[in-house]
């Protein structure tokens, strides 16, 4: 368990307020709770106002104190206690690195000095130009695409070290690479494709059992995949969102 403690006084910013957007939205997750258990809506505060600014600093933990009438100590508590709020000031560029056991095992080691190559030698750093910050982080749910890495709400996957370098400079020069697997392939299929599932008629009858009775036609099959909600999608802008 690491200790969490909040950033030095001499970069903790002078104040802190929510943009009119953000107070807004603020003001909508208090309204979801019964008068006198405003103190719900912390989580959600504290989240819109690492949104807002990339991290969580003491004048916004007290700012959000105020707004719902808890004493300091208890957002602090929250704060403090979840590790996805950030501490300390953050790159433009959160680089979370997956470091647990299955991302490990693929070579996550390589996407850790690629960051310590070219954002800093140490993590929770922001890098020179301000662009790039880098952490390790437990399991995010995508082993099976390991190694991989979160930036923003996009993963990145099936990293190695000259892939993760790329991703980095991309980054620095203004691009947004394209999230998901970084090797070619599509979400979690095999390199080169699918190698299951692709008896056409044996998903005819399987999905045609339930509607007609089981009828396998051609035409049902294309009734079933082209009236599928998912037929058509691109692909998940963010795989991890949609798994
Ligand atoms: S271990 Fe890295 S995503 Fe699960």
């Amino acid at each position: 368990m690491s200790v969490r403690r909040l950033a030095p006084d001499d970069v903790q910013p002078s104040s802190f307020s929510f943009d009119p957007a953000n107070k807004d939205r603020v003001e909508q997750w208090i309204a979801k709770y019964p008068e006198g258990r405003q103190a719900s809506a912390v989580i959600a505060a504290l989240w819109i106002g690492q949104e807002q600014e990339g991290w969580v600093s003491k004048p916004m933990i007290e700012h959000v104190a105020g707004l719902l009438h808890m004493p300091f100590i208890r957002v602090l508590e929250v704060a403090t206690f979840y590790t996805m709020f950030n501490l300390a000031p953050v790159g433009e560029f959160l680089v979370q690195v997956c470091t647990t056991t299955p991302c490990m095992l693929r070579g996550s080691d390589e996407v850790v000095a690629a960051c310590k190559k070219h954002i800093h030698p140490r993590p929770h750093t922001v890098s020179s130009d301000g662009k790039l910050s880098w952490m390790e982080v437990e399991c995010l749910g995508a082993c099976v695409n390991a190694p991989m890495l979160q930036i923003g709400k996009d993963f990145y996957e099936d990293l190695d070290g000259p892939k993760t370098e790329a991703l980095i400079e991309a980054l620095r020069r203004g691009e947004v690479p394209q999230p998901g697997p970084q090797n070619g392939r599509h979400t979690s299929e095999p390199l080169g494709g699918a190698t299951t599932l692709l008896d056409r008629r044996a998903i005819i009858r399987v999905s045609g059992a339930g509607h007609d009775g089981g009828q396998a036609t051609e035409e049902n099959a294309k009734v079933m995949v082209e009236g599928s909600p998912t037929h058509g999608a691109a692909g998940p802008t963010s795989p991890g969102t949609t798994r």
